[in-house]
């Protein structure tokens, strides 16, 4: 029985290490859902971007039509949630691949940048810092994992200290079952169109994207595949905390 199982095991293996699959298309605030798609740029696809040098990696591509134009008031301090799920559509029932399928790892990370309007098209020339990553912890749980565990919310907390304005929230996962050679690394990433409030006046240090992940970076071409590593450093800057 033990050997027979063998050869199953290699294609379950085979068949689910394609794309993790996974989109982010609605937020919450203090844990109140704000609903799917509202203040969301929702990508229609549940494709991975790839390259880190397009300009698709900002806030992915190709939304649904028309994207909301709502904008999120979020007081800075607020514990927010990105709700993944495996598909544009959010939530639609019990499914073993979503938000993602677990087999497929990597961290879950999140980023702020200032925006002249939160519903402005261009996302070019913004300067990002990172509130929020989930990589690979001691007992070897990634940031997948605990996004899978808790059915599709990544929850982190706004900076209170960041100055009041508008933001837009990247957040992303990756998957790195394929990331032993470049392209491989799959990132599923949107944005959120939020209005921070408050008193704050810091002003974090910021990096670009494109500009901010390297083909290159050790958290995105992997030494050696996530079945055997025991540590792993997120990509992009570190996280700002106040
Ligand atoms: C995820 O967030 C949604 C929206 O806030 C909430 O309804 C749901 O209970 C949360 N699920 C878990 C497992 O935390």
């Amino acid at each position: 029985m033990k050997y027979s199982m063998a050869p199953l095991l290699s294609l379950v293996l085979l068949a689910s290490s394609t794309y993790a699959r996974t989109v982010f298309s609605a937020v919450s605030v203090n844990g109140i859902d704000q609903g799917l798609g509202v203040g969301v740029r929702v990508p229609s696809s549940n494709n991975p971007i790839k390259d880190v040098t397009s300009p698709d990696i900002i806030c992915n591509t190709n939304f649904i039509q028309p994207v909301s134009n709502a904008v999120v008031t979020v007081p800075a301090g607020s514990q927010v949630t990105a709700q993944f799920h495996k598909t544009s559509a959010g939530y639609v029932g019990p499914d073993p691949a979503d938000p993602l399928d677990p087999t497929n790892k990597g961290p879950v990370l999140a980023y702020l940048a200032a925006i002249p309007s939160a519903t402005q098209s261009s996302v070019t020339g913004l300067k990002w810092f990172k509130i929020f990553e989930s990589g690979l912890s001691a007992a070897h749980q990634w940031g997948s994992d605990v996004l899978f565990i808790n059915k599709g919310n990544a929850t982190f907390t706004i900076p209170p200290c960041i100055k009041a304005g508008q933001y837009l929230l990247r957040a992303e996962a990756i998957a790195l079952q394929s990331a032993t050679s470049y392209p491989g690394a799959q990132f599923y990433m949107s944005c959120a169109q939020l209005s921070i409030t408050g008193s704050g006046t810091a002003t974090p240090a910021t990096v670009s994207f494109p500009g901010a992940y390297k083909s290159t970076d050790p958290g995105i071409s992997l030494q050696s595949s996530i079945y055997v590593i025991d540590s792993y450093t997120p990509p992009g800057p570190a996280v700002f905390t106040c």
